[in-house]
């Protein structure tokens, strides 16, 4: 696939078709996202990837409760395309992980320094593992595949990372479930923009 042409189909989907995705064309995607730019020259990131029904329970059983809490604290403008994609997207947050062929979990090395940046340098692991996402979901769309997204909220992701046995030096930046979309998933309707809109010559 031309390389416009994955940038244009990449889209988060939160529905599966029962189709099974292939252990190379899984490695073929993580490899693709370890060639992202790394902010120490390291490459400190590991991918948890849960394939069975028990790893996913095993490891989204804090998801159902958060997106609860999420659902219950949200308000957002009426008939606005962020509010009917939240509206779509909230209930699905687990079944677009539990009913993925598999379900990664992107791990990334850092301190709690992070969580005290006083600059945006600070952010460096988290920009760097952000990178290795954004790769992963071109290569997903590259093969023909497409992703959904979840980060995870409140005591979620140490809950998470304790549960899977994750050393205590490196967090989970979100879920990524990966497969061929359902036919007929919806497609929340998004803002667009063009270029010409988001340049300022010179200075803003
Ligand atoms: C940083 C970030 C966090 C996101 N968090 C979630 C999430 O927790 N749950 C979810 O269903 N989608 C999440 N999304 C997916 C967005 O809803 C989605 O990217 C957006 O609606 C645009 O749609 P598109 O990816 O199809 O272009 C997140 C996306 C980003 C970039």
């Amino acid at each position: 696939m031309e390389f416009y042409e994955v940038l244009n189909n990449r889209r988060t989907v939160r529905e599966w078709s029962e189709e099974t995705v292939g252990e190379d064309v899984l490695e073929r995607i993580l490899n693709a996202a370890l060639r992202a730019p790394s902010n120490n020259h390291l490459r400190q990131w590991e991918f948890i990837v849960l394939r069975t029904a028990e790893e996913k329970e095993c490891a989204l059983q804090y998801v159902k409760e958060q997106a609860a809490v999420q659902a219950a604290n949200l308000h957002l403008p009426e008939h606005t395309p962020e509010q009917k994609m939240y509206a779509y997207a909230l209930p699905r947050q687990y079944s677009m992980l539990r009913d993925a062929p598999y379900v990664i979990i992107p791990l990334f090395r850092t301190n709690q320094a992070l969580f005290k940046a006083t600059a945006v340098n600070g952010l460096n692991a988290f920009a760097s593992i952000w990178c290795v996402i954004e790769n992963l979901f071109l290569a997903a769309a590259a093969e023909g595949l497409a992703c959904s997204l979840r980060i995870p909220v409140g005591p979620e992701g140490s809950d998470v990372c304790r549960t899977l046995g994750v050393p205590e030096d490196y967090l989970m930046a979100c879920y990524i479930g990966i497969g061929h979309p359902a036919e007929g998933a919806e497609n929340p309707e998004q803002y667009t923009f063009t270029a010409k809109e988001k340049i300022h010559e010179g200075r803003w």
